[in-house]
């Protein structure tokens, strides 16, 4: 079967559409935010208010490694920054791995956010119009490490349901 990886910015649907498709392919869902949670018994917005950052990466690296080091077969969604540090992104594409890069617009991501940001340490404090330019830089700063997974899907205008659908069929052929 193989570990099914969900890779994208802030509100893509990673969580969401993992859950689901985890569901139809009858594969255990896992999601890092939540392991690093359980892991560190408190919320990611705590991990970042209490030890920084550079401590969150550190950690969410370690879970990565570890959760894909496993010989079990699952869909694990990971956080928007989890590719981007640490050389993560080359487990994007190692033995067994299937990536998917879940691409949204701009426009998608902030109409998404703006609701919920308050659980997201890196855009809790910004309006509307910093939200929207803080995506678009951030993107373009994450793209090459989103561009390492093995397949693109772009999400925009798409319900949960056809993106778990499409990424089945991408993975089967
Ligand atoms: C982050 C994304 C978050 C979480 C943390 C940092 C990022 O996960 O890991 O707040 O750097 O983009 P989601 O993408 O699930 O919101």
């Amino acid at each position: 079967m193989g570990k099914i990886v969900l890779v994208g910015y802030m509100g893509a649907g990673k969580s969401h559409v993992g859950a689901l498709l985890s569901e139809k392919m009858n594969l255990k869902f896992l999601d890092l935010d939540d392991l690093i949670e359980k892991s560190e018994g408190k919320s990611i917005k705590n991990i970042f208010s209490e030890h920084g950052e550079i401590y969150f990466r550190k950690v969410e690296s370690k879970i990565f490694n570890t959760v894909l080091a496993s010989n079990d077969d699952f869909v694990l969604s990971v956080g928007g920054g989890t590719p981007c540090y640490a050389n993560n992104h080359l487990l994007l594409n190692s033995e067994n791995v299937f990536s998917v890069y879940l691409k949204a617009s701009v426009t998608t991501l902030k109409d998404r956010l703006i609701k919920g940001k308050t659980k997201r340490p890196l855009i809790a404090d910004l309006d509307e119009i910093e939200l929207e330019e803080y995506i678009a830089k951030h993107l373009f700063d994450r793209n090459y490490y989103y561009h390492q997974c093995t397949k693109i899907i772009s999400v925009d205008a798409k319900t949960p349901a056809e993106i778990a659908q499409e990424i089945m069929t991408v993975y089967s052929k």
